[in-house]
């Protein structure tokens, strides 16, 4: 089965056995199958968070379990949908609807099941800020088990489901923790300035859920026309006193204190320091607006693109000393 229509990088690779999943039962029913547990797994929701550098000598499952269920308790709102449901579709369905949280996380492409694995976050807020619980099938276990947000090991664009829980939990549903009554997050990035600028002095969630709907447009590439994975690479970590160094010869680096000992660098900003901004390589590039974006011009193989990312990150490395890691996974 080709894979190139299922990863937003739009990179051809071909899957050795395929299996949509449309219910849990299937899910379960897959594993009773003894064969299918010496083979290499995928699962896949959306593809957007994967580079295939080769084809895939295994089994994916395509993850389309869907539905959206609300449980009420006073403002509270409690929305658990299932894994395949695509995450801006929840997004919207819960601004319709008035139930406040998800707003920031507008138009990150992806499905549910894929959010808690690397921790999902744009504009001030991640999933973890309003992560309840996630249902999961366990592979080694042939169980079923709910994580709480404890269990899941929330971090930066990290989860248990990374590491440790890697190819061995599948998750199939998540609960989210909404409320009736909005905590807005405004001051990340250009979205305060924004809805100053239209005027806008009390916003809605809807507002809010526009105004970087349209940001996120402007800044980034569209998958169904341009094939990208959004970061390619995560946001450097360092610790301050190596900060206070870098500081002391590029003052305008671009940085987010997050601990008193730990300073976020943006990559983008490293990158685009480079002279990468913007440069086609082949069929591959670092795109115009934002040059943590990787995109596939058209043609691009999977592997194409993984050496131009080699390519900055040594070329980070030698500038600045600090390595940057990739966020997309690689296949
Ligand atoms: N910057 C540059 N040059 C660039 C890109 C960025 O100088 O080419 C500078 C910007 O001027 C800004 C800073 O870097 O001062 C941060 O840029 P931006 O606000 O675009 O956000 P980011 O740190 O590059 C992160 C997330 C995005 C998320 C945005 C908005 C990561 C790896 N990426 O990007 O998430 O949408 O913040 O919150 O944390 C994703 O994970 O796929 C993703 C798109």
């Amino acid at each position: 089965k080709s894979l190139k229509e299922l990863n937003t990088f739009g990179v051809q690779a071909v899957a050795k056995y395929f299996i949509e999943v449309n219910s849990e039962q299937e899910l379960s029913d897959i594993f009773e199958d003894e064969r299918v547990n010496d083979l290499p797994l995928l699962v896949l929701g959306g593809g957007s968070n994967m580079l295939f550098t080769q084809n895939f000598n295994g089994l994916v499952l395509h993850i389309k379990i869907g539905g959206i269920e609300i449980r009420e308790q006073g403002s509270d709102r409690y929305i658990t949908a299932g894994g395949g449901v695509v995450w801006n579709d929840l997004v919207q369905y819960c601004v319709n609807h008035g139930y406040a949280g998800i707003e920031n996380l507008s138009l990150i492409p992806g499905t549910v099941g894929a959010a808690p694995v690397q921790n999902i976050g744009a504009y001030g807020v991640e999933l973890m800020d309003v992560f309840e619980s996630c249902r999961a099938y366990d592979r080694i276990l042939k169980t079923w088990v709910e994580f709480d947000k404890a269990a899941c090991k929330f971090s930066y664009r990290d989860s248990i489901f990374k590491r440790e829980g890697k190819d061995r939990y599948i998750i199939t549903s998540v609960t989210l923790k909404l409320s009736t009554v909005p905590h807005l997050v405004l001051d990340y990035g250009a979205v305060l300035a924004e809805l100053q600028s239209r005027k806008i002095s009390n916003p809605s969630i809807k507002d809010v859920s526009k105004v970087i709907s349209e940001i996120r447009v402007s800044k980034l590439p569209d998958p169904l026309t341009i094939g990208n994975s959004g970061s390619f690479f995560k946001n450097p970590i360092i610790e301050s006193v190596d900060f206070q160094k870098l500081q002391s010869i590029f003052m305008d680096i671009v940085h987010y204190p997050i601990q008193s000992d730990k300073v976020k660098l943006a990559a983008g900003w490293l990158i685009e320091q480079c002279g990468w901004k913007g440069v086609k390589v082949g069929n591959t590039g670092t795109w115009k607006n934002q040059a943590l974006v990787l995109v596939n011009y058209g043609n691009a193989n999977g592997l194409e693109v993984y050496e131009f990312s080699e390519a900055i990150i040594e070329s980070v490395y030698k500038k600045f000393g600090v390595r940057i890691e990739r966020e997309v996974n690689i296949i």
